[in-house]
């Protein structure tokens, strides 16, 4: 039975005899591309190459790459919904189009040499034509030609058989390649138009000659691509006739080791389907954790952009970790396993285990202790809870949890349903919007020298502020001074004394000292002295600021003093990555940087 690390391999090798070049898979976060968070698609990092630059290993091209979707995260759970998942591509850069491109994906499937599946089991869809381009007769042809019958092929609207990048971007129509998963041999008559609950993708090959502009207007392409994707862990589990992906070797050795932890058994008759769900849900997010974490260029949980999308996952993790009766951090015992399953195909991922596992251990303990609290308030509140005759909590205390505490309304939910309560959701949806309308008003406030609103991610620049000025003075000198300061919940911007624009390399050395902090994990400590006491200590104090008598100074780790309100966070490593978005003039004399948490 095929595995998917050998149908990976395979499919590589196949590409090679056709003279296609391998390239080795991108990072997860997209270089240049700040218009999603994740690399989404197998050609995501070969936009530029589809556009027209010439791809350095040449115009034939295969490889795997690592996709975060995480617009479905809510139907993760189910059988068939990934966050993360590997798609095998082959490409053509204006070389070979829509005819050879399907007899290569024909003999990869129903060769003996390679796939070997029956083509009786297989049907494609064409595109059936619109204003923008005729039916695809081209590819049709090449089917019939093939072998492929009349009534296994489909030609299907744009909806089904033309694929986009985005809005804007390469485009075209598209063949698609099913494989039969309904009992026996399909019936005649029978394909994805006609009969397509029996039928599920594996192969999806787009020929891109369209590159569409203002999210309207299509232009030619210099060139005619073919952009082919095979979803792997699908394609794996049909080809092994699973039921779901977690049934393959790509998730089986995450739910032993689920099982182990919990004392619990996945997908035996009788259990309870929400039992099965919180399995898969950890495994599909503990999975995406561990190599976004593994990444070369990982980011690490936060409030803002990927960061958050991490600790989402992981605390939702955690949530179905306690639901199987898993107490405690247990995250890194199936992200090890992962590591080693993978550790062929993505090495990164043993270079990088030590932040993966002390990573995740550090974003659940922290989680943990959030819902401890969270559950001791709870309780605090029950007594008065149960007098209520309506058995109802009201929306505004569950939003007391969650403003307070941080303690999730999922979870305020369920500890109420445990006591016969119900919570008014209606009062907590509206007092939860009122909230982030307000929090981003205040976010566009001006603050000086405090903060406009102390949430954490405000705090979390505060603490950035005082990297960056340290840093600055490192790189630039000692005559850098902070002039002004502003910060919202996406950037601090920083103005300091400095008579020239910084080089690129001095930018690049500021952002390397800053993170360089952020990955020692340094602890802010605060103390109160004199003004006096202060400065004799070497804090920096702000030139012309006015003080109090005593004042707090605050100290992270041996790297930075300075004399200041706070808030801070407990240890630089909360921060995430930081990143210098803009220098420019503020005025004369003063630069102006603008700086974010990634
Ligand atoms: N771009 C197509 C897809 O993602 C084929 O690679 O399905």
């Amino acid at each position: 039975m095929i595995t998917i690390h050998e149908l990976r391999r395979k499919f590589i090798e196949f590409f090679k005899t056709k003279n296609h070049v391998e390239i080795s898979g991108k990072s997860l976060i997209p270089e240049n591309d700040p218009s999603v968070l994740f690399t989404t698609a197998g050609m995501h990092p070969l936009v530029p190459y589809l556009l027209g630059e010439a791809h350095p290993a040449g115009k034939r091209l295969v490889d795997y790459q690592k996709c975060i979707r995480t617009g479905d995260i809510e139907d993760v759970g189910d059988e068939s919904h990934l966050t993360f998942f590997e798609m095998l591509g082959n490409w053509s850069l204006g070389d070979y189009f829509k005819e050879e491109s399907i007899a290569f994906s024909w003999e990869f499937l129903v060769s003996p040499r390679w796939l070997a599946l029956d083509p009786a089991k297989i049907s494609v869809t064409v595109f059936a034509g619109d204003e923008n381009a005729p039916q695809d007769e081209v590819s049709a042809q090449a089917w019939r030609r093939l072998g492929v019958p009349e009534d296994r092929i489909a030609y299907l609207p744009a909806s089904d058989n033309w694929w986009a990048t985005g809005p804007t971007g390469p485009c075209g129509p598209d063949t698609e390649i099913f494989y039969w998963t309904g009992r026996g041999l399909p019936p005649p008559g029978s394909n994805k138009g006609s009969d397509p609950k029996n039928w599920m993708e594996i192969w999806n090959n787009v020929f891109m000659e369209f590159n569409r502009v203002d999210g309207k207007t299509l232009l030619r392409l210099p060139a005619q691509n073919v952009d082919t994707g095979m979803g792997l862990e699908r394609t794996v589990a049909m080809l092994q006739g699973r039921k779901s992906v977690y049934e393959t070797e790509a998730f089986t050795p995450i739910l032993r080791s689920l099982e182990k932890l919990s004392g619990k058994t996945y997908g035996v008759p009788g259990n309870d389907p929400e039992l099965d769900r919180s399995f898969r849900i950890i495994a599909d997010h503990v999975r995406t954790a561990t190599f976004i974490l593994g990444d070369p260029k990982a980011v690490l949980p936060s409030n803002v952009g990927a960061g958050y999308v991490l600790r989402r996952i992981i605390r939702r993790a955690v949530r179905h970790g306690r639901k199987l009766g898993i107490e405690g951090a247990f995250l890194s015992e199936p992200a090890g396993g992962i590591v080693e399953n993978y550790a062929g195909p993505y090495p990164e991922l043993m270079e990088n285990r030590e932040r993966i596992l002390s990573e995740l251990k550090r974003e659940e303990e922290k989680f943990l202790e959030t819902l401890q609290k969270g559950e001791h308030e709870f309780d605090k509140m029950l007594p008065n809870l149960l007098k209520n005759p309506q058995r109802v909590m009201s929306g505004r205390l569950a939003f007391k949890l969650y403003d307070t505490y941080g303690f999730p309304i999922e979870l305020t939910e369920e500890l109420a349903a445990e006591n016969g309560l119900k919570v008014n959701r209606q009062e907590f949806d509206e007092a939860y919007k009122k909230h982030q309308e307000l929090s981003r008003a205040g976010s566009e406030q001006m603050f000086k020298g405090g903060l406009a609103d102390h949430s954490e991610v405000s705090t979390r620049y505060h603490t950035a502020t005082h990297l960056l000025h340290k840093a600055l003075r490192i790189v630039l000198g000692d005559h850098v001074a902070q002039k002004g300061s502003n910060i919202n919940t996406e950037r601090v911007r920083f103005d300091f004394s400095h008579p020239a624009p910084m080089t690129k390399e001095e930018i690049a050395k500021v952002e390397v000292i800053v993170n360089e902090q952020i990955r020692r994990d340094l602890p802010v400590t605060m103390e109160m002295m004199s003004l006096e006491e202060a400065k004799a200590s070497g804090a920096i104090a702000l030139f012309g600021e006015k003080y109090e008598a005593v004042v707090k100074v605050y100290s992270i780790g041996d790297f930075s003093k300075e004399v200041c309100g706070g808030p801070h966070v407990e240890r630089t490593g909360s921060l995430g990555r930081f990143r210098i978005q803009k220098e420019q003039s503020s005025s004369a004399g003063v630069r102006r940087i603008y700086g974010i948490l990634e």
